[in-house]
């Protein structure tokens, strides 16, 4: 698909998700494959142009990281602009704003949702950093502020006028936060509410199948995935394949899964060293694990990991002591096999009275 002047491999894109969205994730969806673009965890502009050393690891990329959106959030313009240089000067081939991003501390300085109260003053932030850059500069919101303040379709218009080249919409309200359903009319009526540019829906994707509901029901260019890719780095190449043939391709094996989570580490430790790289893995290999079947014993022993070797022994432990929900074919016995995934667009009942299945991660992040 086309946003702007690029072309991309595919209209599968991997949504920021602060703390999670690093180098070494973002190579393991490039190497599974069918993603089309993907975006850093959000980047203080300010903390840009003051060199902070932290802000610059959330930009730090490498060749096979590539094409690489940088999300910025700010609300001052010349901040905005002179940081969006500072990406394109290294190498991303184009910017997002975040937009609809409900932590205190961005709402408290004017940026994240926000922004969606002010258009005009949002609008013409937006056009300063298209005319100082040559790459695409995106925006990212939610639906409104809440059910009576449903501003994204203007806001989405406001911006495409003023030189935005593509609009992400998680089809939530700031007020919904990540619970009830993700409104697949209101991401509609953001793709009505645009003359021309590509608007590309987000939320609760978790299987091929969501994605291709809320690409028919909302006539959205593209989709992007945030926790679903978390936990399963698969779906967009099982994405792809199922919008273009049409034919759902089947779920990774136990065996593809363990081999992705140790080249996950591996990446981990290249990027971060082992020890940063171990502990950080501590909080990202439970999300491998929930589709691994019955996992405590992983989860429990893999929170104090703290080297490589450390990670390998329990990884051995962990395959032997699972063995025994197995049937002779090696598979898991269908009692222990874990609940299929379920958008909460696609669910039948209400979401109130079904179990949520993606969870937000606690944590540093719990307030998203
Ligand atoms: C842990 C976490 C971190 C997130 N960080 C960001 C962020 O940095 N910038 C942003 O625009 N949205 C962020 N989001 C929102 C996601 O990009 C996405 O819009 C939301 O999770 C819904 O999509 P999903 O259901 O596919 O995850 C975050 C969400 C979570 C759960």
């Amino acid at each position: 698909m086309r946003l702007g002047p690029l072309n991309l491999n595919s209209n599968l894109f991997l949504s920021p998700l602060a703390g999670y969205t690093n180098l070494p994730f973002r190579l393991v969806v490039r190497e599974v494959g069918g993603v089309g673009l993907c975006t850093t965890d959000l980047v203080n502009a300010r903390s840009l142009i003051e060199k902070n050393p932290k802000a610059y690891k959330l930009i730090e990329t490498s060749p096979a990281d590539s094409p690489l959106a940088v999300q910025l959030f700010g609300s001052v313009p010349g901040e905005m602009r002179d940081a969006a240089l500072i990406v394109e000067a290294r190498g991303a081939v184009s910017v997002d704003i975040n937009m609809g991003c409900p932590v205190k501390k961005v709402v408290k300085i004017g940026g994240g949702s926000a922004m969606m109260t002010e258009l005009d003053k949002t609008a013409a932030l937006v056009r300063g950093m298209v005319d100082a850059v040559k790459i695409p500069v995106t925006a990212k919101m939610r639906l409104g502020w809440d059910d009576d303040n449903l501003t994204a379709p203007d806001l989405a218009r406001a911006l495409e006028d003023a030189g935005a080249a593509a609009i992400f919409v998680h089809g939530r309200t700031r007020e919904q936060g990540f619970g009830g359903t993700v409104n697949l009319a209101g991401i509609r009526k953001v793709v009505a509410a645009v003359k021309s540019i590509p608007v590309i829906g987000n939320g609760d994707v978790v299987t091929p199948e969501a994605a291709k509901k809320m690409l028919a029901e909302t006539g959205c260019a593209g989709v992007s995935i945030g926790r679903g890719a978390f936990y399963d780095p698969w779906i967009f190449r099982r994405t792809l394949e199922f919008i273009s043939t049409g034919s759902l391709p089947p779920e990774p094996s136990f065996d593809e899964r363990i081999r992705v989570m140790q080249r996950h580490l591996d990446l981990m430790i290249e990027v971060f060293g082992e020890e940063l790289g171990c502990r950080m893995f501590r909080k990202v290999a439970p999300w491998y694990s929930k589709r691994f079947g019955p996992c405590h014993e992983f989860n429990k022993k893999v929170v104090q990991v703290r080297t490589r070797t450390e990670f390998n022994d329990m990884l051995k432990h962990y395959v032997r002591w699972r063995r025994q929900f197995l049937d002779e074919a090696g598979e898991l016995l269908p009692r222990f096999q874990p609940a299929p995934m379920i958008a909460s667009f696609m669910r039948d009942a209400p979401a109130s009275t079904t179990r949520e299945h993606i969870p937000v991660p606690k944590g540093p992040v719990e307030v998203w």
